[in-house]
């Protein structure tokens, strides 16, 4: 990263995320560091313009107030801190927007050059020093950050990368299709297709603990691979699309993890191959914006983000196939109709989940038992937090009507009204 940047330590403040995302939107590249960085270790720190340690309600972990590295504290770039009342060497200061704004540009002398185009430029660089002459394995799922950084890769490294994806029977209806589609054919990547369906479900099988299944399936993907590469030569790095959000809801030095992402956890001790996330440090609609001036079609960036375990974390509980198809088609009729009334664009994204458990309904006239379905539509900016979609009572009662007469195993549709926070955006 050849432009200016600010670092956030993270001192315990719950607001970490919504000051990088502040700051980056001035053009200026910010970044979370943990409060014992030490400064030699950071590949960018010769372009650090300024330290803003960020205190809070975290600090205190096991009965002590977590402090900065004294050589960050000593550190010549201008360093600010609040919320932290005890570091009085350094500017203690309450902070608006304005504030923020101020030390950046001012106090830090800040140019701001950090775009998409120049966070490519920079990336591009760094993996054609990194990967050399050596092959790259990716898992393209088709998702949004999966086709990034496929995007990516083919510029930096074209037919070293060798695209992998793997139908681990956990994916929306034709989604599997489309990827081959897409990337085997129209853009002319290496691409191996796998159907690895059962194996997937024969691991999960009675497993309801959603961390575990997590855990799984990221296992299984990353043991598919591995034995991919081992047929394929000269294979030495895994790319993979974990962005900003995965790594900061996994947990921090202050902070408990929310979810073990699949793309942060779940990788296991003996991997062999190295892993590279090019977009790691990127939020959401930042990868949106790379993905586009990468020349990616507007409608699969713009297309919405479905967890790397798929809808086997849509099917609460120990996944069935019952259940599994109950989620793959009502999602599909959730889409259909969506797109129908306009709202493929308004709404950020939406989804149906399968709990499991069944209630009591009239089906033709008899008692049925049955799994109900959950309708989760929502807004967000980058994820982080999310509030619901108001969606016109007529096409919910039409996707209703269709879900409970051709979905089968299906009595009942729920409409989640719950914001993140208190729910994160998916059930598990
Ligand atoms: P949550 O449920 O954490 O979801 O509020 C935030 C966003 O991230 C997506 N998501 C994931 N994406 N791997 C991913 O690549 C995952 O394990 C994962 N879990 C959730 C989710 O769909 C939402 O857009």
């Amino acid at each position: 990263m050849q432009q200016d940047q600010v670092l956030i330590i993270d001192l315990g403040g719950t607001d970490n995320s919504d000051l990088a995302r502040l700051i980056r939107g001035w053009g200026v590249y910010s970044e979370i560091q943990s409060h014992d960085l030490d400064p030699g270790s950071l590949p960018g720190w010769p372009h650090v313009k300024g330290i803003i340690y960020n205190g809070g309600i975290n600090r205190l972990v096991d009965g002590s107030l977590v402090q900065p590295e004294p050589i960050l504290l000593q550190a010549a770039v201008p360093q600010v801190a609040f919320g932290c009342p005890d570091l009085d060497a350094i500017n203690q200061n309450v902070w608006d927007e304005a504030g923020v704004k101020e030390f950046v540009f001012d106090t830090c002398a800040c140019t701001p050059g950090w775009t998409a185009q120049s966070f490519i430029q920079s990336q591009v660089e760094n993996i054609r020093r990194q990967v050399g002459k050596e092959g790259v394995l990716l898992g393209l799922s088709g998702g949004v950050d999966s086709s990034v950084v496929a995007a990516l890769l083919l510029e930096a490294v074209g037919q070293q990368l060798v695209c992998i994806h793997v139908n681990n029977g956990l994916l929306r209806k034709g989604e599997a299709e489309q990827v081959v589609n897409v990337f085997g054919k129209q853009l002319g990547a290496n691409l191996i297709y796998i159907d690895a369906t059962e194996r997937f479900l024969a691991k999960l099988a009675g497993v309801s603990d959603p961390e575990q299944k997590r855990k799984i399936i990221g296992n299984e993907f990353i043991h598919i691979f591995e034995e991919e590469a081992e047929k394929l030569i000269g294979i030495k790095y895994l790319a993979q699309g974990t962005i900003y959000s995965d790594v900061v809801e996994s947990g921090t030095k202050t902070k408990k993890a929310i979810k073990a992402h699949h793309n942060v956890g779940g990788l296991p001790d003996d991997m062999v191959l190295e892993l590279l996330e090019p977009v790691k440090y990127l939020y959401k609609d930042e990868v949106r914006a790379c993905g586009l001036e990468l020349g990616l079609p507007p409608e699969m960036i713009n297309r919405q983000p479905f967890p790397g375990p798929g809808l086997g974390v849509r099917v609460l509980g120990a996944i069935t196939k019952e259940r599994l198809a109950a989620v793959r088609e009502s999602d599909a009729i959730l889409h259909e109709e969506f797109a129908k009334a306009g709202l493929t664009e308004n709404v950020w994204q939406f989804f149906t989940a399968v709990p499991d458990f069944r209630s009591v309904g009239v089906k033709d006239g008899n008692r049925s038992f049955e799994y109900p379905v959950i309708i989760r539509a929502v807004h967000t900016v980058d994820a982080m937090t999310a509030t619901i979609a108001h969606i016109d009572w007529a096409v919910l009662d039409k996707i209703t009507r269709r879900i409970i007469t051709e979905v089968a195993g299906v009595n009942r549709v729920c409409y989640d009204l719950t914001p993140k926070p208190t729910g994160t955006i998916e059930w598990e």
